[in-house]
């Protein structure tokens, strides 16, 4: 088989590596990739629009495309690929609005009674400050539209909100760019992921993500800092009321309003307490695999995921089976100087340690020179990656390998896993 993956982030590099594991699989083509997705059975391909994708996909006969980010399917990469009946797996765009619209995501779990924070839409730049006045502090303010992980402020004081009100609407308002202001909720978050053929859901194992910059969960939310699989906090009995309350009403949602969801569907849930019982409720929606849990998800993946991605095109999920490994795997994320405010690239990644059955370094940002050096390309550069029988033997592997690698201004976190190890 052929397959293409479209993208170029570590979640990409995820796929590929794991895809490429099947003995039923020639070759991986990414496009565009980075500095890590060429080797023998992974090829890169300098293609970034969709008319080029198919136009590749067509002259190549690839048998499957997957889609890793949330962009191209927004912009309806699933729905002209089938136009061409070319086998894809990801969401169709009008699908994709539970991602790129918050909006649309809030009115849906609102008509399907999906457990989520209180909130209010706005187009009104006064009338969303009145709001705010009449709410308690914290408050999220949510711009609308796919902003890349920073669309959302904690405002903590009624001048933060309103700066985050005026710079998501604009200061006029004949633009009509919505914010969504939500009851800020207390509780520990993870990352629920499944694939859906439409009808069938298949869960993948669960995962937790670290959004902010630095250590203890502080600093700017980013796209990401490093993850582990499994997320302890989802207990047998969380896992239920997830599948429950948010997952199957979610898809099944979707299939009776017409609006089939197929692809990754990644649900951000909040877990919280209110004293006599638990609760989750959920944060927002991705149409997609998420960028870093993919990378400790695919490694704990013991079995041959195109046979899962099969039966996901197929409508199949119903018999699809995974066998998971048994052990934690845990991501760190290396960003460069100034992400994520403006990241500084270019710059030369001196060494990268040997990989080793329980490490591997997962490219993001990275690029080869044409003299073959390889350098920082964009704001996260890699996540290694690393497998333990617990989140302190993983998190040991992966420091380990983090502390042989070195590019100058190289940020990262030294507590990803912290949650599960308290
Ligand atoms: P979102 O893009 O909606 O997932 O928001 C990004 C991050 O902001 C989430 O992962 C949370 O850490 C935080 N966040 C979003 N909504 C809320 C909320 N209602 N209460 C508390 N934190 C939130
Ligand atoms: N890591 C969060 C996301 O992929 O959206």
């Amino acid at each position: 088989m052929k397959i293409l993956i479209v993208g170029s982030g570590g979640r990409e590099h995820a796929l590929a590596w794991k895809i490429a594991q099947s003995p039923r699989v020639k070759q991986v083509y990414v496009a565009p990739g980075n500095g890590g997705t060429s080797s023998k059975k992974i090829k890169n391909v300098s293609i970034n629009d969709i008319n080029h994708l198919v136009e590749f996909a067509e002259n190549l006969n690839i048998n499957m495309t997957i889609v890793g980010p949330e962009v191209p399917l927004s912009n309806g990469i699933v729905d002209i690929f089938r136009s061409k009946n070319l086998k894809i797996f990801g969401p169709t765009k009008n699908a994709a609005k539970l991602e790129s619209s918050k909006d649309f995501a809030k009115e849906f779990m609102i008509r399907h009674n999906i457990p989520t924070a209180k909130y209010s839409t706005f187009t009104d730049v006064y009338a969303a400050k009145l709001y705010v006045q009449k709410e308690k502090l914290p408050i999220v303010i949510k711009a609308d539209g796919l902003a890349a992980g920073k669309g959302v402020v904690i405002a903590k004081t009624i001048e933060e909100a309103y700066n985050a009100i005026e710079d998501m609407i604009g200061d006029n308002n004949h633009n009509l760019k919505k914010v969504v202001i939500e009851e800020y909720l207390e509780g520990e978050e993870a990352s629920f992921i499944v694939m859906s053929d439409g009808k069938n859901i298949f869960p993948l194992a669960t995962s937790q993500d670290h959004k902010r910059l630095k250590d203890g969960d502080n600093g700017p939310n980013t796209g990401g800092m490093g993850a582990y699989s499994p997320a302890n906090i989802v207990t047998p009995k969380i896992y239920c009321k997830i599948m429950d309350e948010v997952i199957i009403p979610t898809v099944k949602g979707m299939f009776e309003e017409g609006n089939t969801f197929t692809g990754f569907l990644y649900a951000g849930i909040m877990i919280g307490n209110d004293g006599s019982d638990e609760w989750v409720k959920t944060l927002e929606f991705n149409c997609r695999m998420g960028d870093p849990e993919t990378q400790p998800i695919m490694m704990r993946i013991k079995s041959d995921f195109i046979e899962v991605l099969e039966h996901a095109i197929n409508g199949t999920l119903n018999k699809a089976e995974i066998l998971w490994d048994d052990r934690v795997a845990l991501g760190v994320v290396l960003a460069t100087y100034n992400y994520p405010e403006k990241p500084r690239i270019g710059d030369e990644i001196k060494q990268l340690p040997v990989e080793t059955e329980d490490m591997t370094i997962f490219h993001a940002g990275t690029t080869i020179s044409s003299s073959g050096t390889l350098k920082t390309s964009s704001g996260r550069v890699m996540c290694v990656t690393a497998l333990g029988d617990s989140v302190k033997k993983s998190r040991e592997i992966a420091y380990e390998a983090v502390s042989k690698i070195n590019f100058n201004g190289m940020q990262y976190r030294t507590d990803i896993g912290w949650r599960a190890i308290k």
